[in-house]
């Protein structure tokens, strides 16, 4: 039996495909650097949707009916905001997507995909004690994403973000993209699919890890602290966030993006201090995994530049993984609509190893 299923194939897809051995990640035929380079997260969206719904707006009026799904989750879940930013914002994000319909349609696919990006801002503000912004559907979505944070959404911000929700859109059979196309195979809708996978995101070996990240980096201080930091870390039985991958067994592709995009938004707002030290940190990292886990390949991963980006365009740690739920959702809809367009429910077996009755008795 593969422990974890590590190396089971348990679908088809025309999506993503993650070459561990290559370290390269293709999203529906365009490398992740291409998709770095200025694509815009709607085309993004539009490439994963692609085929799965008979009426998919493109080009521009696929912004313009994100910007009214944007709308529509606002209105249907601006009330709830304030008590829902009483949880972690990841559990608040949860609660609030599964408020939305369930259906298996065009217009609850949008309405999934936008709401991380409305919902987000709106819990962050919201445990700060501001009331949420609207969104502006006139605008692209990473840009209105950071308006509705209200932090400054100028065009090197607004790109940034953009290309890191494009980056993280999709990547193979991850663990939430499993657990949304298992629960999509029951037939149960994109809205539950969704919430299974923003609840498999929330760990830290998945999507909770770039918070930490920032608590690593916070806790080391200063370059001249990262390996004995580090090595205590590693004494204390923890596990290094943002390195180490289950398929990756070199540098994870989107690690190299992601620090274009930061060392990009660095120069261009003067202040490259925090990614040297970063860089200096993950080297110090790099060399203490070699020397502490030998037999085992481990790299960085995509957690380690986001944390430092999400960091930079002001959002808070504990909210990162709504963010990256922000990219990833295009994803996870995605595959939910390939898996009930072509996949049998999935029903796996186990193998029963505890005590029998003692027919004997
Ligand atoms: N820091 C220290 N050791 C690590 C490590 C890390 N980040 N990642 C893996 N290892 C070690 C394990 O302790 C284990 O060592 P052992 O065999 O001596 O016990 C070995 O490498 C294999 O780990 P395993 O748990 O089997 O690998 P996996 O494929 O199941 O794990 C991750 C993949 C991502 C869960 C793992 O690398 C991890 O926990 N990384 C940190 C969290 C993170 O950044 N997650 C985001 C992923 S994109």
């Amino acid at each position: 039996m593969a422990d974890g299923l590590e190396g089971v194939v348990a679908a088809e897809t025309v999506l993503s495909h993650v070459d561990g051995l290559g370290g390269r990640l293709v999203i529906r035929g365009l490398d992740v650097g291409e998709i770095a380079c200025g694509l815009g997260y709607e085309a993004v969206a539009g490439l994963l949707l692609d085929g799965f719904f008979d009426a998919l707006p493109r080009g521009h009026a696929l912004v313009t009916a994100l910007g009214a799904a944007r709308i529509d989750v606002f209105e249907r879940v601006e009330r709830h905001v304030a008590d829902a930013a009483a949880l972690p914002p990841i559990e608040g994000l949860r609660t609030l997507v599964a408020r939305l319909p369930d259906g298996d349609d065009l217009d609850t696919a949008l309405r999934l995909i936008a709401a991380p990006a409305v919902i987000t801002p709106a819990l962050v503000r919201a445990a700060d004690r501001e009331a949420p912004i609207a969104p502006d559907p006139a605008i692209g979505h990473a840009a209105d994403m950071l308006r509705m944070l209200g932090r400054p959404a100028d065009a090197a911000r607004a790109s940034a973000l953009d290309a890191y929700l494009g980056v993280v859109s999709d990547h193979g059979l991850n663990a939430s993209t499993f657990a949304a196309r298992v629960v999509a195979s029951t037939r149960a809708g994109l809205t539950s699919a969704t919430v299974a996978g923003l609840s498999a995101l929330k760990g830290p070996l998945h999507g909770g890890a770039p918070g930490p990240v920032i608590e690593m980096l916070d806790g080391i201080g200063s370059p001249d602290r990262a390996e004995a930091w580090l090595e205590a870390a590693l004494d204390r039985g923890e596990r290094l966030m943002g390195f180490g991958h289950r398929i990756y067994r070199v540098r994870d592709p989107r690690a190299d993006a992601l620090k274009r995009v930061v060392a990009r938004l660095a120069r261009e707002s003067g202040g490259t201090g925090r990614l040297a030290f970063a860089e200096r940190v993950e080297a110090a990292a790099l060399a203490v995994l070699r020397r502490r886990k030998p037999d085992r390949p481990l790299d960085t991963n995509v957690e380690f530049y986001t944390a430092l980006l999400l960091e930079s365009l002001g959002f808070p740690p504990a909210a990162f993984t709504c963010v990256f739920a922000a990219g990833r959702v295009a994803g996870w809809v995605a595959h939910a609509r390939e898996q009930t367009a072509s996949g049998r429910l999935i029903r796996p077996q186990s193998r029963y190893v505890g005590p029998m009755p003692d027919l004997a008795a």
